[in-house]
C-alpha cells in the first residue's frame, strides 16, 4: 500500500478526493486558486457572509428519466419540482457568472442528463471555458448516435451507474432499466475510447450497495477488471431526504453484510456518515441549479420550496449571500446572520450543527420536513448517510 492509498483509507470520506484534485490540478488559474483557499478559510473560520464564490457547479440537464429506481425522487415521482430540459442558452447563462471561479462542474444531479441531447455543447462550453466536467449516466437506453459525441466532447469523467452483476439483481433497483444495454454500453465505451487512445473521459463504474446485491462485490472486481473500467467504485445507498418511515426503508434497502470502509487501489468502498464535524462544505463550495433555474443548497435536497434562489440574478454573489444562505452557514456557526430566515438545513443531520440556544422560530421550515420525518439519527449513525450524498 502506498502513503497515498493509505492516506485516503484514513479518509474515506474525501474519497473523491483524487477526481477533484486532477481538476484542481488541470483547471487552475491564480484567480481560481485564490478563491478556492479564501473559501476554504472561510469555511475553517465559519464565516456566514463570503467573500468566495462558489468552486463547484452542480447543474441539471433534465430533470426527466427513463428509469424509476425506487429510491430516487424522480424515479417515484416525488421531486416538487416541474419537470424541464435545460436549454444551452440558459446554461451559459448560469454557467458565465462563476465559470471564472470553476474548476468542476457536475453535469447530472435529478435526471438522466443524456436524454438532453444539448449536453454535448454544454459539456464543450464548459471545457472550453476551462472547467472539467463529470457525468453520471444509467446508459441504460441505446447509445447509437451519440456515442461519439460522449467521448468527443471533452468530458473528464463519467460515471455509468450500474449496481449489480446480474440482471436479476439490478433490475430490483433500476426499474425498467435494462442490464445488458448497459454492460454492451459501458464495455462499448471503455473499447472505443482506448481504441482510439482518449485519454478521457475516466470511466468509473459505480455500485450501490444494496440489500439485494451485496453478494455480488467481489464479482463485479472480476468483471471490472475484465471490461477495464478505470475505477469500480462502491458507494452507500442513501435515502430521499423527505423519506418518512426511515427505517423501513434503511430495513428493505441497506446491506447487512457489508459494513465499514476499506480502500484499494481500484476498488473503494466507502459508507458515509451523518452528523460529520464540519460546516456544510455545499454551502461554501457549491452552487447546485436546476433545470429550471432554482438554486437548492446542494444535491441532497429537490423540492423547489427549499430553493435558495432563482437564475437567472444580476448578481450572483448577493445570491450566494442571501438571507437563506447566511441563515443555513449560521447553523455551523458561532455567528449569526444578518437577518434569519428559515431554511431546509435546519431539519438536516448530515453535518452537525453548531450548539447554540434555540434560534427564533427554529425547526423544521422547508416544504420537506426532514425534521418532522421522525429520524432516527442513530439509526442513520449505525451505517450509511442520511441522504444520498455527492462531494
Ligand atoms: C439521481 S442520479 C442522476 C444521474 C443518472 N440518472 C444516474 O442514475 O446515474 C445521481 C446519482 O445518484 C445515484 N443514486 C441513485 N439512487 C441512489 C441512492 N439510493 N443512493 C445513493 N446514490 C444514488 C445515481 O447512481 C447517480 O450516480
Ligand atoms: S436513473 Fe438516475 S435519475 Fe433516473 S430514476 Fe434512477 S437514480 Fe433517478
Ligand atoms: S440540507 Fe444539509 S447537506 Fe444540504 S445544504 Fe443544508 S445542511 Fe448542507
Amino acid at each position: 500500500m502506498t502513503l497515498a492509498q493509505w492516506y485516503l483509507s484514513k479518509v474515506p470520506q474525501y474519497t473523491r478526493m483524487a477526481r477533484h484534485a486532477r481538476s484542481v490540478i488541470r483547471h487552475a488559474t491564480p484567480r481560481k486558486v485564490a478563491n478556492l483557499f479564501r473559501v476554504e478559510l472561510e469555511r475553517k473560520l465559519r464565516r456566514v457572509e463570503l467573500k468566495g464564490y462558489p468552486y463547484l457547479l452542480i447543474i441539471d440537464p433534465c430533470n426527466y428519466c427513463d428509469l424509476r429506481c425506487p429510491l430516487c425522487p424522480t424515479g417515484y415521482g416525488g421531486l416538487g419540482r416541474p419537470q424541464k430540459m435545460l436549454s444551452l442558452e440558459h446554461f451559459k447563462q448560469y454557467f458565465d457568472p462563476v465559470a471564472d471561479y470553476l474548476f468542476e462542474a457536475t453535469m447530472h444531479n435529478w435526471g438522466e442528463s443524456l436524454l438532453n441531447r444539448h449536453v454535448f455543447s454544454m459539456i464543450e462550453y464548459a471545457q472550453s471555458r476551462n472547467v472539467g466536467t463529470n457525468l453520471s449516466t444509467n446508459v441504460s437506453g441505446s447509445t447509437t448516435g451519440y456515442l461519439d459525441n460522449l467521448l468527443e466532447c471533452g468530458l473528464e469523467y463519467l460515471i455509468v451507474s450500474l449496481d449489480g452483476t446480474s440482471a436479476e439483481s439490478y433490475s430490483q433497483y433500476r426499474i425498467r432499466g435494462k442490464f445488458e444495454n448497459v454492460l454492451d454500453n459501458l464495455a462499448e465505451i471503455v473499447a472505443r475510447r482506448n481504441r482510439r487512445r482518449l485519454k478521457t473521459p475516466v470511466v468509473e463504474w459505480q455500485f450501490i450497495v444494496m440489500r439485494h446485491n451485496e453478494h455480488e462485490l467481489a464479482e463485479a472486481e472480476v468483471l471490472a477488471k475484465k471490461i477495464g473500467v478505470d475505477l469500480l467504485r462502491f458507494i452507500p445507498v442513501g435515502m430521499p431526504f423527505d423519506t418518512v418511515d426511515r427505517k423501513a426503508v434503511a430495513a428493505k434497502w441497506y446491506p447487512v453484510t457489508v459494513q465499514g470502509r476499506a480502500y484499494t487501489p481500484d476498488v473503494e468502498l466507502q459508507f458515509g456518515q451523518a452528523n460529520k464535524p464540519s460546516p456544510c462544505f455545499y454551502l461554501y463550495r457549491s452552487l447546485v441549479v436546476n433545470p429550471d433555474g432554482g438554486v437548492s443548497p446542494c444535491c441532497v435536497v429537490y423540492n423547489r420550496a427549499t430553493d435558495f434562489g432563482q437564475l437567472p440574478v444580476a448578481d450572483v454573489r448577493q445570491l450566494w449571500n442571501n438571507d437563506r444562505y447566511q441563515s443555513a452557514r449560521a447553523l455551523f456557526s458561532p455567528r449569526e446572520a444578518s437577518r434569519w430566515a428559515p431554511t431546509v438545513c435546519e431539519g438536516c443531520d448530515i453535518f452537525e450543527k453548531y450548539p447554540k440556544p434555540a434560534r427564533r422560530g427554529a425547526g423544521p421550515s422547508g416544504a420537506t420536513g426532514a425534521g418532522e420525518s421522525g429520524r432516527a439519527p442513530g439509526l442513520i449513525q449505525i451505517k450509511g448517510p442520511a441522504a444520498r450524498e455527492r462531494v
